[in-house]
């Protein structure tokens, strides 16, 4: 089993410069700039194709070793593997705010002057949904999206924690991006997990397909018993960049993931989008956000 990490298994400076490519990568449509909850459109394949290129040979060498070493260790048994070490939750057990500030400590080298912490990043998302006259439960989703980064701190490396997330077991979309690094993934080997289908059912639904593991399906186990099911969705499919951003995967869905596809798009121009470089109060916003977490969650949860 590939469990081994590689020799450099923190290649960013800060999990934002992932997140930075991504901005780069999927520049703001103009139909969400207002931060509408307008769904995103799968956009043109033809372009896509032409950006592709640009996007690879633009991305900063640490971002690129950082997919480099995404694509070659998430095999499926990875995947696997890692569901059966966390989801047991049997690490601690801590409130919501609590682990806002436990996630807090995960420090990176990026500049302290113009960047976000991450309790920051979640207010700040939580505020700009909350600005747009959303539910209270979209609020609530926006608060606790990236709370799964705690993985970091415990010894996990950058690529099986954030980057966009994409099925194992199956064959690659040429639409993930460096999709030549997946040529090292053992499982490019092996011809069953290589099929348009893999080890799944056509139509089989994402619940039962095994995505690279990172932050959101940590998250959305962490929180399945308090959220509504689109919440759960936004957690656990944010960084689906393959499928709520290109239309990918289309024959392994089912039809609640059809439904729920515009809860996922409605929320990523908040994830992507919203940092600004202004921090939100900390203590003036803590009161409103102890009740709302408060409504939906019990004081600690497992973790
Ligand atoms: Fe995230
Ligand atoms: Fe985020």
């Amino acid at each position: 089993m590939e469990t081994t990490p590689s020799p450099n298994p923190t290649p960013l400076h800060s999990l934002e410069e992932w997140e930075d490519f991504l901005k780069d990568r999927y520049p703001e449509p103009q139909a969400a700039a207002s931060h509408s909850a307008a769904p995103f459109k799968a956009t043109d394949p033809e372009k896509k194709q032409e950006q592709f290129r640009n996007y690879e040979a633009d991305a900063r060498p640490t971002v690129r070793e950082f997919y480099r070493l995404n694509h070659r260790y998430q095999t499926h048994d990875f995947s696997k593997a890692k569901r059966e070490e966390f989801l047991s939750l049997s690490r601690r057990e801590m409130g919501i705010w609590e682990a806002m500030e436990y996630l807090n400590q995960l420090v990176d080298d990026s500049d302290p002057d113009t960047d976000l912490s991450q309790l920051q990043h979640l207010l700040q998302t939580a505020e700009q949904i909350r600005s747009d006259g959303h539910p209270r439960w979209f609020i609530l989703t926006g608060l606790v999206h990236d709370l799964g980064k705690i993985l970091c701190l415990w010894g996990e490396p950058q690529w099986a924690v954030v980057g966009d997330t994409f099925p194992t077991g199956c064959a690659y979309s040429d639409k993930i991006v460096f999709p030549r690094f997946f040529e090292d993934n053992p499982d490019y080997q092996v011809s069953k997990l290589q099929t348009k289908n893999g080890v799944y059912e056509e139509g089989c639904g994402l619940d039962s397909v095994k995505l690279s593991w990172g932050h959101d399906e940590y998250i959305y186990h962490v929180c399945k018993d308090y959220l509504p099911m689109s919440g759960l969705y936004m957690l656990r499919y944010h960084s689906f960049y393959p499928w709520h951003r290109e239309g990918q995967y289309s024959h392994l869905l089912n039809e609640q993931d059809r439904e729920n596809l515009k809860w996922v798009q409605a929320f990523n121009p908040y994830d992507l989008y919203t940092k600004s470089h202004k921090p939100p109060n900390v203590a003036e916003l803590r009161p409103f956000y102890e009740d709302l977490i408060a409504e939906y969650f019990p004081k600690k949860i497992r973790w």
